[in-house]
């Protein structure tokens, strides 16, 4: 491996959500033994880093982004040991792994907070926002959750007494002004690292710090968002993280970073804060960013502007389509009635030919579709089921209307549905045992791990083609990003490194669109048949210039 650059740059990341990926003792949840049986699936796709959601001790009332021991594995996805064994065997096969890092907040149930509740007088009462009402009636502030009402909760046995909860209220915010609070925060990182993990995925890490607790601006979402988005502490305790532990392992950080612009994303670069992070425009780009449950009709422009002058504006991006918060890419951005192959293809041949690293989120790479049959008494997810309350509050909407609404733009299972591996029962994911969350049935038209690795032209095998020629590709891996003016739907852009350089070219659209090239040598197309001044419906092409 060339030593000029980080192993990140180097390597495909694929994400792993353990609930749904292999359960391997079949008890309708996903384990860790699991993703062991299915590492030479991965290797084999070519894959170099696993992101790990996370696997902590948790209730799981936001699937373990509600950590209740930082220093266990959730029994129900296996011991301790299995996850050596897991760290061991990805190796084996030259495997990073990086861990999910929740530290905005912990569960309910973790001991500190829990100490908190019980005894006000404990240390671990600063590690969290306890503040007393305004009034006799009212929170301590007008901050709305994430989740939907409220960010504060009235606690029972003290009077006029509140915490913070800027997710749901079993997700307790962490105060980042307790210095012991950051040691302990040292300390987690430090244990991971000593175990031989790689890095981590830092969950909203963009809001840690909350500079005051002042009444919010009037918005419909996030009332409260300017007092603890992107603050200049933020950055400077990730550095103090930085220098204090992750460097000396020469750890990985991805931040999630919601809400950010191109001037703050600069800051987490240039300060070293993380490595890269990623940005959400383009996940609003069939949704009303102000209010995400208002549908907006997709236009590929939208996903294509943000993706690229991100890349042009900081350098290197975390780059994604999906992940477990998202919709399916193919049912998104693609188009599933009339081009499912090729439009799942099209993207593929996009995310990974951009510049930075791309995260692939298990089950795209095979195409998996939102569910459309879902139902409200199927639903899991604590936001969807909070939303949908919500709203049928606010606007007097009845339980079907309201889903729907969800359902269509924010209802976050669409992605955890199980990873669809045969057509036998549950699709393969176990033996038989009811899972956690309703299997989409589209397993049985195809969309699965066993039948398209039969398929020579499969979404599948695609993906294959597309990793491993990026794996083996300077240009792809380390070359410059140069934006190509083009039609709207056409993402083009040309990739060089020392002296070579391509061409790529992507019709992210149903429709054709006349786009004239010279005849150049074709390293990778979703077609077999071209012509120089028409792109078909999602015809994607990698030209050698
Ligand atoms: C972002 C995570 O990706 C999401 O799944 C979670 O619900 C929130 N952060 C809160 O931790």
């Amino acid at each position: 491996m060339d030593k000029k650059y980080q192993p990140f740059e180097e390597r495909i990341v694929y994400q792993i959500y353990p609930l749904s990926f292999s359960d391997s003792n079949n008890d309708g949840i996903g384990d860790i033994n699991g993703i062991i049986q299915k590492l030479d699936y991965l290797k084999d796709l070519g894959i170099g880093i696993i992101w790990l959601s996370p696997i902590y001790k948790s209730p799981l009332k936001d699937n373990g982004y509600d950590i209740s021991d930082y220093y266990d594995i959730n029994p129900l996805f296996g011991t301790m040991e299995d996850f050596d064994n897991l760290i061991k065997e990805a190796k084996k096969r030259d495997i990073y792994i990086v861990m999910d890092l929740v530290i905005n907040h912990t569960s309910n149930e973790h001991p500190w907070f829990k100490e908190a509740l019980s005894d006000p007088s404990s240390k671990y009462r600063k590690y969290y926002y306890f503040e007393k009402g305004k009034g006799k009636k009212r929170p301590p502030n007008n901050w709305t959750s994430t989740f939907s009402g409220g960010a504060w909760e009235k606690i029972e046995n003290e009077d006029n007494m509140y915490y913070l909860h800027l997710f749901s209220k079993e997700q307790i915010d962490l105060n980042y002004h307790s210095e012991e609070l950051i040691e302990e925060i040292e300390k987690i990182l430090k244990f991971w690292l000593e175990k031989g993990v790689y890095g981590f995925r830092c969950d909203v890490i963009n809001r840690i710090y909350k500079s005051s607790l002042k009444n919010g601006r009037f918005r419909l979402y996030e009332i409260g968002r300017e007092h603890y988005i992107n603050q200049d502490e933020n950055y400077k305790i990730l550095e103090r993280l930085q220098n204090n532990v992750l460097k000396k392992y020469g750890a990985f950080l991805v931040g999630e970073t919601f809400a950010i612009n191109y001037e703050d994303g600069k800051k987490f670069k240039e300060t070293g804060a993380l490595d890269m992070f990623f940005e959400f425009d383009h996940a609003f780009s069939d949704q009303n960013k102000i209010v995400p449950v208002f549908k907006k009709k997709f236009k590929p422009k939208n996903l294509i502007n943000p993706v690229l002058s991100w890349i042009e504006e900081i350098g290197w991006m975390a780059n994604y389509l999906e992940n477990h918060d998202q919709r399916r890419s193919v049912s998104r951005y693609g188009d599933e009635e009339h081009f499912y192959n090729l439009s799942a293809k099209a993207l593929a041949t996009f995310l990974l030919s951009l510049r930075g690293t791309p995260f692939i989120y298990q089950g795209e790479e095979i195409g998996m579709n939102d569910d459309k049959d879902m139902k409200y008494e199927d639903v899991n997810d604590v936001s969807a089921i909070g939303v949908t309350n919500y709203l049928m509050k606010l606007l007097h909407l009845s339980k079907e209307k309201a889903f729907k609404l969800v359902n269509e733009t924010t209802n976050r299972d669409h992605a955890r549905t199980p990873m669809q591996r045969n057509k036998d029962i549950n699709a393969g994911f176990n033996n038989g045992t009811k899972p956690w969350l309703k299997i989409n049935e589209s397993y049985k038209k195809g969309i699965n791990v066993e039948d398209e690795y039969k398929v020579e032209d499969s979404i599948l095998n695609y993906y294959k083609k597309m990793i491993h020629f990026r794996n083996n590709d300077d240009v792809l891996k380390h070359g410059s990003f140069k934006r190509i003016k083009s039609n709207k739907n056409v993402a083009k852009f040309i990739r060089e490194y020392e002296g070579n350089k391509y061409l790529v070219v992507i019709n992210l659209s149903n429709k054709k669109i006349k786009d004239i090239r010279e005849d150049k040598e074709i390293l990778i197309s979703n077609y077999e048949n071209h012509s120089l001044n028409i792109l078909n419906e999602y015809e994607a092409i990698i030209y050698k210039l």
